[in-house]
This record gives C-alpha cells, structure tokens and sequence, in this order.
C-alpha cells in the first residue's frame, strides 16, 4: 500500500517530499465504454488552453437559454468571472419545464424514507412541476419573495428541500440551504449573514431509528440571527406526516406558518420562470474558512448550471434513462450539484435517501440499489470504510449492477479502493474519484471514466477546461512526476466557480488569489490562479494525488470544519481558559477534530466540563463537530511569543514524533501531555 501520506492529520505544509509508489492502474470495463456519454478522448484538445474560453460554449448548450449570451467570459470585475454574459435563463425551467415534453411520466426523485417499512415516493418530473409551481406562487405572493432576496432552508433529505430550492430558483430567488444537522444556532448566524427574512423548515425527520425534532432549531435559529443584527420574520414549516406536527417547539403566531396551509390558495397555480441574467446568484452555500466565520460561497445561474450540467454528463455518465443515486445529503455542495441540479439538468431519475446508511444495517443501501435498479452510485470514502468494515460480504447478498461509482469529498485509501471497485462494484462499474469544493461548483480533476484508467488513490487529471499547476510556497511551478507536494492551483477560470464570498469580497480575493497573483489591478485572468488551499502532488502520467488541507480545516467525513469555528464554540464554556483544535486520523471518518482545553485557574478538572464541553460544539455546529477525545491539559505546548503549537498536539494525538521542541517556552508540558493522551 502506499505510505500513508494522504493522511491530513500529517499534512501541516505544502512542501513535503512523498514517497508513493505507483498504484496499478484498472481499465474502464468494455460494457460502461460501450454505452459512455463521452468517449471522445478529442474533448481534451477541444478544452485545451488555446481553445479557452470559447470551449465552454459545448457545457452552455446543454442548457435552454431564454437569451443567448454576447460573450462568453466577461474579465471586468476578475477575479470574479462572468460567464455567458448578456445570457438569460431560468434553473426551474431547464431543470423541469423543458422535460415535460419527453418525460413528463418519468421519475425525476424517488425518494426513500428511512423506515424500511415506509413506501418509497416517486416524484415524476410531472408532479415537481405542479408541486414547485405551487410553492412559488405561494413564496411570491404570500411572502413577496422576488429575484435577489435570500432565502435560507433549513431541512433534512426530503423531497420538499429540492422543492424549495427549485421554487427560489424559479422566481430568481437566491437559496441558501444549511444542512439538517447543523444547529439552529449555525443557521440562525448563517441566516444573519446572507440577510434571510424567511426560513424554511420541517418538524420532525428520521434519523438513524429516530424521529428526530427538527422544527425545535428554527426558535434557536431566529434568535441566534437576532443576536448577529439579523431578522428572520417568517419560519414556514413543512411537515413529515400529513396533518401531524412532531415537534416540542411551540408555534408563534404571525411569524409561523404550516407550508400545508400557506399552500391552500395556490393549488394548481402556475408561475412563469422568471429569465435571469446568467450571472445572477443563484444560490449560497457556506462552509468553513481559516477564521472563525463560514464563508458564503456565491454560486451563478448559468455557468454554474452549466458547469453542473456538463460534468454530470459526461464525469457521471448521467443518461435520462439512467437510476442515479448520491449518498450525499443536499445540504452539502455534492448534493446541490450531483443530486439535485446536474441530474435535473439531464432529465435523470435521482433517488433520494432521508437516513444513515447503516440503518437499520449495513445491507441497507445496496436492499436500496436492488430495489430500485440503481445504476450509478455516488458515496463518500467515510461511507465506503464504515460500509466495509460493518460488511465487508454484504453487497455479495443482493443483486444489483452498478455501471459507474463515485467517490468524493476526501482522499480514498488504495485498500478501500479496491474494496469498493472489487466487492461494490462487481469489478465492472468504474470509478471516478472526483476533486472539488463547494467553492468550484463542480469537478476539478476526475478520470473520465471511458476514456482514462483509474488509478486507487488518485484522483485524475484536470476536468476538460480544468489546468491544474502545482505551485511551491514561492510561486514556482512544480513538474510532474516531481514527487514533491505543493499548493494545488487552477490556472485558468472555469464556470462553476464562485463568484465571491457573500458581503466580503476582499476575504473572497484574499483567500482564493491573493497568494499567487501578481497584479491586483489586472483584469486578464492569466493572472488569477485560483488557490485551493490543497495540498497535492503531480504523477507523471498527469493525475494528482491530494494530500488535504494546508489551511486550518479538518476534513471531516467529507465535511469542512474550522479548526477556529470548533475553538471559539468551546470557549463559550466558562471554565476553559484555553483551547485548541487538531486533526487525529480515524479508521471510519478518516479524520476527526481532537479537542485539547486547559481550565481557568482555581477550577478542577471533571467529566462534567468535558460533557459541558461537547454539549457546546453540538450547540454551536453540530453533532457532526463532536471530537474524538476532548484532552484536559494543565497547560498548551507554546512558542516564546506565547502561540500555541498545534503542529505538536497534533503529534501527540496521532502518536508521531513531535520533533524539535527545544525553541518551545514551556517544552517540560510535552511530555505532561503525552502522559495524559498516551497513558
Ligand atoms: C477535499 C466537497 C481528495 C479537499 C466536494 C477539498 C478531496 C475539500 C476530494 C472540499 C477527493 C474533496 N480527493 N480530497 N476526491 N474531494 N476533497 O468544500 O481537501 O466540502 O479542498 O467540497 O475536500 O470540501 P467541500
């Protein structure tokens, strides 16, 4: 196996030799190339740099456009890029509308409830029509929501979230959807930040075996955006079960209202798509950045619908007659892209799934494929390990045929590769190990999946239109097959890519292309790498290897966290004098935040402050947050100018070396510490 260098929790720097060895390469099998989307290996030359921007005319013309554009990338506000400008169009109608015609019959979401014994739902592109229609009738003329206003929805894997979204989208209303396990106090900051007045909720939705009371974190919600100066004036709830309420929170009069009733006038009622400009935001999606705020990430209309649209054609294999279904939950970037607009795009049926894959057992997801003849299947390494190691035999059992698989959201372990393509996908699916963040709006690097060998452990190369360099920490750019790590960069814009950062534009630039741009004035976008914040390296063959974050994010289970968010929700506990927040390798969630805390003086270390502890990160994030261990220390490891050295608490977490500590102030607390963690 290769060393274990893709392992983030050792990752504190771009610049670390690797030391991998090749991994042997798997040949897409002849049925998948048989019947692939994109076999045409010309595409590449067709995306080459000398055929930039134009190239991306071929992703827009997948899409209807209301009005066509008069030029393709607008350079004048760089680094914010405009694609397709002068373009208009509408994400409903391409997404809906424009399907009724060959399938209005067709399942455009199946949607399968946790319970087993709950029916399944389908929802055809016939019924999503009426049903958004409706919703945005009642969103427009009850609420007086209208193009540009932000929306923030607040729900788990259901339906009626695709519903909302595709509702804002059809009156040019901006969503912002925070995923279901947050905290209402997370949504309510969330909320603030965008400027929501309205939020939309459920009452209740199953999670591993329990109904869990979801509407209670819209109250929290409300008040955590009243404490950031913001207002959300309307809560609209939707319901689990039809005419039942499953929640403890109490409805307020005037400020709550039941989706069911709001509904009432509006049925049968039609809204035109309202045509927006391609540049016009389409939606926000907030994820965790170096300080401690989430960064709302702007996404398009029509570059990223496009961008959307392209990859899941040709990276997914996506057919309208294809049985698509991503794992991921649509409160993530994965979701919004892969499960909702890419599939909807291309007139695919997208099943949704509402609970954990390991309910009520690990046979659980592949009942579902046999069940619904998945063909194409869309899951996270986090997945894919814990389904291995509660099963290793169990998708042996049932019977169904995958054609293609993804993996996304963190490096894959060669082992667990192979386990996925051998025993999950028959040997005949392909896999494609696809790169990319909630700011890029689509791929960055995959293998396209009939054209290239897979390669365990890698992603690919460049996305067509993609041009990945590696830059070291001076800008140089580091060859391929230079097995040494760098800063991952695209040097070329693309149109999935955000557009800014919500109401900070200067953190939008500071972040993604202060550290390699030349000339802050320029408006030509050779001069606008865009930095990832990844470390990564360049195999000869042109596939990039990510080793993880070179900022201070954990990756958790394919989720971003702030290592500074998860250190101020500990701070509100009054005892703790000091925390600090490392990354520790997990056999399941591949990596996990360790919480190191040193108490106020006077006060006594206990079980209850670590409870109080972990009760805060919930309150503050969400479950999702919660740390490995949370380590009470009597003091934190420190440079002489007093900063703490996570590098070393990291160490110790991970039981590596700590290396050099005698440039420490206090280097006698290192082996207090290690007694503490490694006792
Ligand atoms: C990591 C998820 C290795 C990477 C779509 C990136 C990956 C962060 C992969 C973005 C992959 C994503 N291999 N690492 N195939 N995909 N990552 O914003 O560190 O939730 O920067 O978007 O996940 O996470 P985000």
């Amino acid at each position: 196996m290769a060393n274990n260098k893709n392992d983030q929790t050792s990752v504190s720097e771009a610049q670390i030799a690797v030391h991998w060895q090749e991994e042997e390469k798997f040949h897409p099998h002849h049925s998948f190339i048989a019947q692939a989307n994109m076999t045409d290996e010309a595409i590449y030359e067709r995306f080459s740099l000398d055929n930039f921007p134009e190239c991306y005319r071929e992703y827009a013309e997948l899409l209807d456009w209301d009005k066509y554009w008069h030029t393709i990338l607008d350079e004048s506000q760089a680094p914010s890029w405009q694609w397709f400008k002068g373009g208009k169009l509408n994400v409903s109608y391409n997404c809906i509308d424009r399907h009724l015609k060959d399938f209005k019959n067709k399942a455009a979401f199946i949607w399968v409830p946790e319970p087993e014994a709950e029916a399944n739902i389908t929802i055809t592109y016939q019924e999503l029509y009426i049903r958004v229609n409706e919703f945005a009738a009642m969103l427009r003329d009850q609420f007086g929501v209208k193009a540009g206003d932000r929306i923030t929805i607040h729900m788990p894997m259901i339906p009626e979230l695709p519903i909302s979204m595709l509702a804002c989208a059809r009156l040019g209303a901006v969503h912002s959807v925070v995923f279901g396990g947050f905290s209402g106090k997370a949504c309510g900051e969330r909320a603030a930040d965008s400027g929501s007045e309205l939020l939309i909720t459920i009452d209740a939705y199953y999670r591993n075996g329990t109904l869990l009371d979801h509407r209670i974190k819209a109250d929290e919600a409300v008040a955590a955006a009243k404490a950031e100066g913001g207002e959300i004036k309307a809560v609209l709830t939707w319901q689990r079960f039809k005419d039942q309420y499953h929640s403890k929170s109490r409805i307020k009069k005037g400020r709550d209202h039941f989706v069911a009733d709001a509904l009432r006038p509006y049925n049968r009622k039609k809204v035109d798509p309202v045509a927006m400009p391609s540049e016009a935001p389409l939606f926000l999606m907030y994820t965790s950045g170096t300080t401690g705020k989430p960064k709302g990430c702007q996404h398009s209309t029509g570059g990223y619908l496009a961008y959307a649209a392209g990859t899941a054609k040709f990276v997914q294999d996506i057919h309208p007659t294809d049985v698509y279904w991503c794992m991921a939950d649509i409160g993530w970037i994965t979701g919004h892209s892969y499960i909702v607009y890419g599939p909807l795009a291309l007139g695919a049926t997208s099943v949704l799934y509402e609970g954990v894959p390991g309910c009520p057992d690990s046979g659980r997801p592949w009942r579902i494929a046999e069940q619904l003849n998945v063909n194409i299947f869309h899951t996270a390494p986090t997945t894919i390990r814990m389904l291995r190691k509660a099963g290793p035999e169990e998708p042996a059992k049932y019977n169904f045929n995958f054609k293609h698989m993804t993996t996304v959201g963190e490096p894959i372990e060669p082992e667990v590769w192979r386990w996925y393509y051998h025993v999950v996908g028959k040997g005949k699916a392909v896999i494609v190990d696809t790169y990319w963040q909630t700011e890029t709006g689509g791929f960055l690097c995959s293998t396209m999946p009939a054209i290239h060998p897979m390669k365990p452990g890698s992603t690919g190369p460049g996305m067509p239109g993609i041009h990945p360099v590696i830059y070291d920490d001076e800008g140089k750019e580091v060859e391929r097959g230079n097995p040494v790590a760098g800063n991952m960069c695209i040097r070329n814009p693309w149109p999935g890519a955000f557009q800014t950062i919500y109401g900070d534009h200067d953190r939008f630039i500071d972040t993604y292309f202060a550290k390699f741009n030349k000339d802050p004035q320029s408006k030509r976008w050779q001069d606008w790498p865009y930095f990832t914040g990844d470390a990564a390296v360049a195999a000869a063959d042109g596939y990039y290897r990510i080793l993880g974050r070179i900022d201070d994010v954990i990756n958790v289970a394919g989720h971003r966290l702030g290592t500074k968010e998860l250190e101020s929700a500990t701070m509100v506990v009054d005892e703790i004098a000091e925390a600090a927040v490392v990354p520790v390798h997990d056999d399941i969630k591949g990596v996990m935040p360790e919480l190191y805390i040193s108490l106020k003086p006077g006060v006594k270390k206990s079980k209850a402050i670590e409870e109080k502890v972990i009760k805060a990160i919930e309150v503050n994030i969400g479950k999702i947050a919660r740390p490995k261990h949370v380590w009470i220390v009597p003091d934190m490891p420190k440079t002489r100018s007093g900063k703490i050295m996570r590098r070393v608490l990291a160490s110790i977490s991970n039981r590596r070396d700590v290396g050099d500590i005698t440039t420490l102030a206090n280097g006698d607390m290192v082996k207090e510490i290690i007694e503490i963690v490694q006792e």
